[in-house]
């Protein structure tokens, strides 16, 4: 073989091998999981949920546009279950901004979307933990000349199913339908 068909050769070898070790270390999917953080009423152990439909959507109280979005859905979603059916779900918002979001700031807001929704926070470590295993990802932004900042995020509604594990992530532009479709197919 000539030394330019041995190059070929090799790096055609290579790249088949590059392809399968990308394949190997592909992390697994995320599993959600159990987790304790701080709500107004205390300390929010979603352990002590199981049998309920958990709704985890990871925001911040000074988000201009996606986070209402996203809340107004699950909030939606609740008022259209049954009362019987919406006594097994819940709405818990996520801080993804611990600095600004006290538990007391969080009560407020999630009060605005559902009476029934919870807003927690934790240390900077606990909430980077609880996201990591539900696989959603937050980047806070440099701060402007006014001192305020965003915080980029995921968009996706975590849903828990009764049995503590993740049974789906639902898009921030799913259909009500779908919202309530899933919700009553995890309580069934
Ligand atoms: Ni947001």
């Amino acid at each position: 073989m000539p030394p330019l068909r041995h190059l070929l050769a090799f790096l055609l070898i290579a790249t088949a091998l590059a392809g399968c070790s990308e394949q190997r270390v592909e992390p697994p999917a995320p599993k959600g999981g159990d987790f304790v953080l701080r709500s107004a009423g205390g300390p929010l152990d979603t352990k002590t949920l199981r049998g309920k439909v958990l709704l985890i959507y990871f925001g911040y109280t000074h988000c201009p546009d996606v986070c209402p979005a996203s809340l107004a859905a699950g909030a939606q979603t609740l008022n259209t279950l049954t009362t019987e059916e919406r006594a097994k779900v819940r709405l818990i918002m996520v801080s993804v901004d611990p600095e600004r979001d006290t538990p007391e700031r969080l009560k407020e807001y999630a009060a605005y979307f559902h009476p029934e929704m919870v807003g927690v926070t934790g240390t900077p470590e606990e909430i980077a933990a609880v996201a990591k295993s539900f696989g959603a990802g937050y980047l806070r932004q440099p701060a402007r000349p006014d001192g305020s900042y965003a915080v980029d995020h995921t968009t996706r509604t975590y849903v828990m199913a009764p049995d503590g594990k993740l049974a789906v992530a639902l898009e921030l532009n799913a259909p009500a339908e779908k919202y309530l479709e899933t919700v009553r197919g995890l309580l069934r």
